[in-house]
């Protein structure tokens, strides 16, 4: 099988990252943070040293700065809504998944103001147009680092030097971009990172997290249990313990910090050369292909590796089952969860049928995407 489907979830992960959640199942999965014991201390270790790596890769030196959750969405919720009070305006854009936008979409029952900055049919945003929306009222600018669906890369420094300027709060979603671009947040004026670990940083599913900058006065979500401060009822406002109550995911955060160091380990620019020359390779190849639609920049320098494309006016399900059934290629089909960025690209009734690149793929998989793509394209395959 052939797996084009990265941006849902990167598959397979590095061998590393299986043997390290296996080893912690089996030989030290206690309860880190608690107890005291050997194996506590061991799983309390790990989750340590995944922390510092995350730290290290996002250009921090504070690792009590990051926060494990579960996953983006987990992270996103708590940062849009731990920041926002009744009267408050928010800015976000069209291309933005539903993790940030039915959020939003939820708080405007709480009189929190939303605008929805509409980018170009590439999903590229104008930063004048970003600017020119911002009012008296508005607390916070949040945006993908890159789309979902296009793979369209946001300008995310100069949206930090817009959110210094006007004294507004950054909050970015690096779903798609953390652990193939570099990400340090001193470079960038960002108030909150959001993370997960199941996609470019190469962990299992369910967890994922956030970087919060020293002093921004985020709310938690929940409260209880942390191992620390038990004498207590009052939540601690120490971090990472704010926002860490309950048994955090010890096996997914060892794998996590397995896939973390596996990315050191080849480079983070090695990674991104890898997968920029395979999109750019299939970019080419879908331009000599007649009747194939494809969105977003079609230029790496604009866009991560992620391609969304139709085949005539066929819908983006039927192609991507083809795909699936006949050639054994796994892509996505649909809506993505991103209602708005289709509606920006003019997909919303067709969908798209989204290739998203990983490390591991290669330009022999390519090569039969682009024959499969030309035999649906040429009804050869019914
Ligand atoms: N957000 C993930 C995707 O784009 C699941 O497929």
């Amino acid at each position: 099988m052939i797996y084009f489907d990265n941006a849902a979830t990167t598959y397979p992960k590095p061998e590393v990252v299986y043997q390290a959640v296996n080893k912690c199942m089996r030989e030290y999965c206690a309860n880190p943070g608690r107890s005291g014991h050997k194996l506590s201390m061991e799983a309390g270790r790990v989750v340590l040293e995944a922390r510092e790596l995350l730290a290290e890769l996002f250009g921090t030196k504070r690792s009590d700065n990051i926060i494990f959750g579960l996953n983006a969405t987990d992270a996103l919720n708590t940062a849009i809504k731990g920041l926002s009070n009744k009267g408050d305006h928010i800015i976000t854009t069209s291309m933005e998944h539903n993790s940030v936008l039915r959020p939003l979409k939820q708080l405007e029952s709480q009189e929190i103001e939303t605008t929805i900055v509409r980018c170009s049919e590439t999903g590229e945003l104008n930063l004048a147009e970003l600017e020119a929306n911002i009012k008296s009222n508005t607390k916070m600018i949040i945006t993908t680092h890159a789309s979902n669906v296009t793979g369209t890369l946001m300008p995310i420094k100069e949206i930090g030097e817009i959110a210094r300027r006007r004294k507004l709060l950054y909050i970015i979603d690096t779903a798609q971009t953390a652990g193939t671009y570099k990400l340090n947040v001193s470079d960038i004026n960002v108030d909150v990172l959001t993370f997960t670990g199941h996609k470019g940083l190469m962990g299992p599913q369910g967890v994922g997290g956030f970087y919060i900058r020293e002093g921004v006065a985020l709310r938690q979500m929940r409260e209880g249990g942390t191992g620390s401060s038990s004498d207590s009822l009052i939540q601690p406002e120490i971090l990472p313990d704010k926002f860490e109550s309950g048994t955090p995911n010890t096996p997914g955060i060892a794998g996590l910090a397995a896939g973390l160091k596996f990315i050191k380990e080849i480079g983070i620019e090695q990674i991104r050369k890898h997968e920029e020359e395979i999109t750019s390779y299939f970019l080419k190849q879908l331009s000599e292909i007649d009747d194939i639609m494809v969105y977003g920049p079609q230029n790496m320098l604009k866009q991560a590796p992620v391609v969304a494309l139709n085949i005539k006016t066929k819908t983006s399900a039927e192609v991507s089952f083809i795909l699936d059934n006949q050639f054994d290629i796994a892509t996505r089909p649909g809506l993505h969860c991103a209602p708005l960025a289709h509606q920006t690209i003019g997909t919303k009734g067709q969908g798209a049928v989204r290739f998203s690149f990983g490390y591991f793929n290669t330009v022999d998989e390519i090569d039969e995407a682009i024959r499969a793509l030309k035999a649906i394209a040429k009804e050869e395959c019914f």
